[in-house]
């Protein structure tokens, strides 16, 4: 049985029961079902771009909501945007350390930063 990430989904929905959904767009349906938390980050996982720093992306940041609204910023935000981003996340609730951030911000930015369309 995979108990890490279940734990995870567990500490997860303290937090995410008190989210509320700014947006109706996919990216930030926030979720505080355990089955649709674990769901997010099968899809994740499934359908993130190989790279270093997607698995930490997948863990970290389908707690809340799917990452299918990713793919809408493919090309438009610079790595800085894209920090900007995961900060804001952070302050939400993601757990994650500074050498985190910098990781998921990276793997965001070749990825899905300006550079990744060509
Ligand atoms: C603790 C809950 C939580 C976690 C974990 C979380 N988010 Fe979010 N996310 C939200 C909420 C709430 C919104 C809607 C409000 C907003 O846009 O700030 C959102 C919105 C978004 C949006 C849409 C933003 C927009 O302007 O349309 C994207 C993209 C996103 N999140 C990506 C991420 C990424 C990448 C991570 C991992 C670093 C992450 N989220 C982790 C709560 C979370």
């Amino acid at each position: 049985m995979r108990r890490g990430p279940i734990c995870l989904i567990t500490a997860a929905l303290l937090v995410a029961g008190g989210i509320r959904a700014q947006s109706q767009n996919e990216a930030s349906a926030v979720t505080a079902d355990p089955a649709a938390v674990a769901a997010n980050l099968q899809l994740a996982l499934q359908q993130l771009p190989e790279g270093t720093g997607k698995q930490l992306t997948a863990l970290a940041c389908t707690r809340c909501h799917n990452l299918n609204g990713l793919p809408a910023y493919k090309g438009y935000w610079s790595r800085e945007q894209w920090l900007t981003m995961v900060e804001a996340m952070v302050k939400h609730g993601a757990e994650l350390n500074a050498a985190q951030k910098q990781l998921v911000t990276d793997y965001l930015n070749s990825s899905y930063g300006r550079s990744s369309d060509h």
